[in-house]
């Protein structure tokens, strides 16, 4: 018979993020996707001109990659990614950039290193403008909903790893702001900001898909560590909007994408990857899907890759939702961004 201890080690091992595969399609698909991502454009321990925080998605997408297939491949990128743009970086004009980087170190576990971009980060905060909340860059004239729903979750991920208690502060502080800000549309969405004229009206910008997804594991941070369950209600409501809000036939589509044209930029072909994991990272710190249903969408996610964007031995492009009419692009992005839902679909039960 089991003792007492061990049932507990169990119980711990069963619901940790770091057990391995569990959709194997998946991972064998991101493992081959991943490695054509690196042979076709990590050169010289980067990623050429991709600007350096979708080298930090990359980063993070691979970090989870090698937790997921037990491998410590790609565990030197985080060491030469940012090399060339530590300038760009270090100015401190883009205050969501530099949490991208902040998440990537803090997932390879470069804390010092980590805590210098989200400190970087934290000048933006600013209660003289809107009430509060960070601003976007340096010009300090815009309040956007990616630079505050990433402190969200950069926060988060920070008291996770510290438990140390400002960082709590701040994640709660920004959600409330947040909330009560005029970021989201009507339909549930979040549009991209508020209007720069005094009044921090919806600017009704763009809802991108990774408007959406960033705070969320941020919102699982902070009902795992407070037992807030209204964090569970909006992260549902969040997700059901996107669902609704932002699929064509179940596939997450950008709204600069059709199937006969793209008008995409790099960054744009980033977002939905990035908001097919954190839908995944905020179910493996939450424990709290609604029944099966956000699980099931990560996996169609992933099954709409491998049917519409894959090409020849593993290679993507950035049309999930339907058949190409011939304007769908293959990029560094689009092979990330499909890389980052199969990572996800590999973390689910199947
Ligand atoms: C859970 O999902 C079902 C099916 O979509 C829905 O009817 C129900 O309202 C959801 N529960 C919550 C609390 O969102």
């Amino acid at each position: 018979m089991p003792s007492t201890l061990s049932l507990v080690s169990l119980a711990f091992l069963a619901s940790s993020p770091l057990v391995a595969a569990k959709c194997q399609k998946y991972v064998d698909a991101a493992v081959t996707a991943a490695a054509n991502l690196q042979s076709a454009y990590f050169t010289n321990g980067g990623y050429g001109s991709q600007q350096p925080w979708i080298g930090a998605v990359d980063s993070f997408h691979l970090s989870e990659l090698d937790t997921l297939a037990g491998a410590s491949t790609y565990s030197d990128v985080i060491n030469t990614v940012f090399t060339a743009w530590t300038g760009q970086l270090d100015n401190g004009n883009s205050y969501d950039d530099v949490q991208w980087v902040s998440i990537a170190y803090l997932r390879a576990g470069n804390l010092a290193q980590a805590q210098k971009y989200y400190d970087i980060a934290s000048t933006a905060v600013s209660t003289d403008y809107c009430g509060g909340g960070l601003f976007w860059n340096g010009n300090h004239d815009y309040k956007n909903a990616i630079t505050n729903e990433l402190y969200i979750t950069t926060s988060g991920f920070m008291y996770d790893t510290t438990k140390d208690a400002q960082y709590l502060t701040n994640l709660q502080t920004t959600w409330a702001w947040l909330k009560a800000s005029k970021m989201m549309g009507s339909n549930g969405l979040f549009n991209d900001g508020l209007t720069n004229d005094g009044n921090c009206n919806n600017n009704q910008g763009t809802q991108w898909t990774y408007n959406q997804g960033a705070l969320l594991p941020g919102l699982a941070y902070l009902y795992k560590y407070t037992g807030d369950e209204s964090a569970i209600t909006s992260a549902w409501a969040i997700m059901d909007a996107i669902i609704m809000g932002l699929t064509v036939d179940g596939g997450l589509r950008e709204s600069c994408e059709s199937t006969d044209a793209n008008l995409c930029n790099a960054d744009q072909q980033t977002f939905k990857g990035i908001t097919v994991h954190y839908m995944s990272w905020f179910l493996s710190v939450s424990g709290r899907d609604n029944g099966s249903k956000y699980t099931g969408f990560i996996v169609a996610q992933a099954d709409k890759v491998l049917q519409f964007a894959v090409g020849p031995a593993g290679w993507y492009s950035n049309l999930w939702y339907g058949i190409n009419g011939g304007q769908a692009t293959w990029t560094a992005s689009s092979q990330a961004s499909a890389l980052g839902a199969l990572i996800a679909a590999g973390q689910q039960n199947c």
